[in-house]
C-alpha cells in the first residue's frame, strides 16, 4: 500500500491546528501509521529541502522549520502521495483553493502550516529520512471494507 510523508510545520503546531489536520486525513479514510512531535536540527532541515537549496528562499525557509516544533506523520492509502497534495493545496497560501488545509487557514508563502511529498520517489527518501522502520506501524483498520471496494 502507498504512503506519504506530511509534516505540520512550526506555525501549524503554533496555530493550535494538529488536531484538524489529522482529522482531515483520518475522515477521508487514509491510515496514520507514524506520528511524533519534534525539533528538527538544521542537518535534518537542509537534508528534507536539499532540493531548493541554491533557492534564494532556502535560508528563510531552513530557519523558519528549525524554528519550533513539527508534527511528523507518515499516511498510508490508495493513492495517498497525490491525494494528500490536493488536501493540501497550492503553495502560495493565497492561491490554494478553499477547502484545502493551505486554503483554509494560510495566508503566507512562508507560513504555509504542512508539507506533504510530492511524489513517489520524495515519499520514500523522506520516510526513511524522518522515520525508522521501529517508528512505523503496520496495522489495518477494521473500518476499511467500508473504505475500500
Ligand atoms: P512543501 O515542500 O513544504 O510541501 O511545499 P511545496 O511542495 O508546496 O513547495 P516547494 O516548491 O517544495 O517549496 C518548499 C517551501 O519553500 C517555501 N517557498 N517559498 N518565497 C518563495 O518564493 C517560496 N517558494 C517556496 C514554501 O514555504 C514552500 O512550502
Ligand atoms: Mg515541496
Amino acid at each position: 500500500m502507498e504512503r506519504t510523508f506530511l509534516a505540520i510545520k512550526p506555525d501549524g503546531v503554533q496555530r493550535g491546528l494538529i488536531g484538524e489536520i489529522i482529522r482531515r486525513y483520518e475522515a477521508k479514510g487514509f491510515t496514520l501509521v507514524g506520528l511524533k512531535l519534534m525539533n528538527v536540527s538544521r542537518e535534518l532541515a537542509e537534508k528534507h529541502y536539499g532540493v531548493h537549496k541554491e533557492k534564494p528562499f532556502f535560508p528563510g525557509l531552513v530557519e523558519f522549520i528549525t524554528s519550533g516544533p513539527v508534527v511528523a506523520m507518515v499516511w498510508e492509502g490508495e493513492g495517498v502521495i497525490a491525494s494528500a497534495r490536493k488536501i493540501i493545496g497550492a503553495t502560495n497560501p493565497l492561491t490554494a483553493e478553499p477547502g484545502t488545509i493551505r486554503g483554509d487557514y494560510g495566508v503566507s508563502i512562508g507560513r504555509n502550516i504542512i508539507h506533504g511529498s510530492d511524489a513517489p520517489e520524495t515519499a520514500q527518501s523522506e520516510i526513511a529520512l524522518w522515520f525508522t522502520s521501529e517508528e512505523l506501524a503496520s496495522w489495518q483498520p477494521t473500518i476499511n471494507p467500508w473504505v475500500y471496494e
